[in-house]
């Protein structure tokens, strides 16, 4: 699915889950399904908040590059960002996407893409999720995807803000059960 240059360096950074234990990073099937979305979507304004060391990143960098699109990505751990960075300039992609140290609440308060954006991935810390969405509704486009990672795995953590999602007006929500699960929300309000 991937260029052999990028997919050498997502098979080097999905090593990570053996090697250190704070990688934290989805599941290798739950990143395909992710890049497909944003490919099918033609979503060309990407933010995630979460880039850990990058692996969800990679994924979604090489569907914005096809898709002629540009990814924003936030960690407050200013040590992963740097070894994300590395892993993008590998694979060619850190043209397309810029890396943000910080708070996600502070930094997407501050942010001006240069489109709305169109998908959004919420992937930090779970009792944070009702502050990320606040900061990230300003920012989004009438029609946007919003993929809430941890679904599966934390769903106790994750029902309330998961039922506020499919309240939002203009709502669909889905659960995709690849990965550690997922809410897939289809804001339309156009
Ligand atoms: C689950 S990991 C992200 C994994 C990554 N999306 C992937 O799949 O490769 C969560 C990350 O969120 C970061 N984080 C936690 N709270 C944050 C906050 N308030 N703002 C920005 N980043 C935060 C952590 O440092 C951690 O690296």
């Amino acid at each position: 699915m991937f260029s052999p240059e990028v997919q050498a360096v997502i098979d080097r950074v999905d090593a990570l889950r053996d090697q250190v234990d704070d990688h934290w990073q989805i599941p290798a099937a739950e990143g395909l399904i992710l890049a497909q979305i944003v490919r099918a979507g033609r979503c060309e304004s990407i933010c995630e908040v979460g880039t850990s060391y990058g692996f969800s990143t990679l994924h979604l960098a090489a569907a914005a590059r096809a898709n002629g699109g540009h990814v924003h990505t936030i960690d407050i751990d200013p040590r992963k960002t740097e070894a994300a960075t590395a892993s993008l300039r590998d694979a060619g992609l850190l043209d397309v996407v810029t890396l943000h140290t910080g708070k996600a609440q502070d930094v997407l308060a501050e942010l001006k893409p240069q489109r709305a954006v169109d998908f959004a991935f919420i992937d930090a810390w779970k009792d944070q999720s009702f502050e990320y969405l606040e900061a990230l509704m300003p920012l989004l486009a009438k029609r946007a995807t919003l993929i809430t990672d941890n679904t599966s795995t934390h769903a106790d953590e994750l029902s309330d803000f998961v039922a506020h999602l499919r309240k939002l007006p203009g709502a669909t929500g889905c659960s995709v059960d690849v990965g550690n699960g997922f809410e897939w929300t289809i804001l339309d309000r156009a």
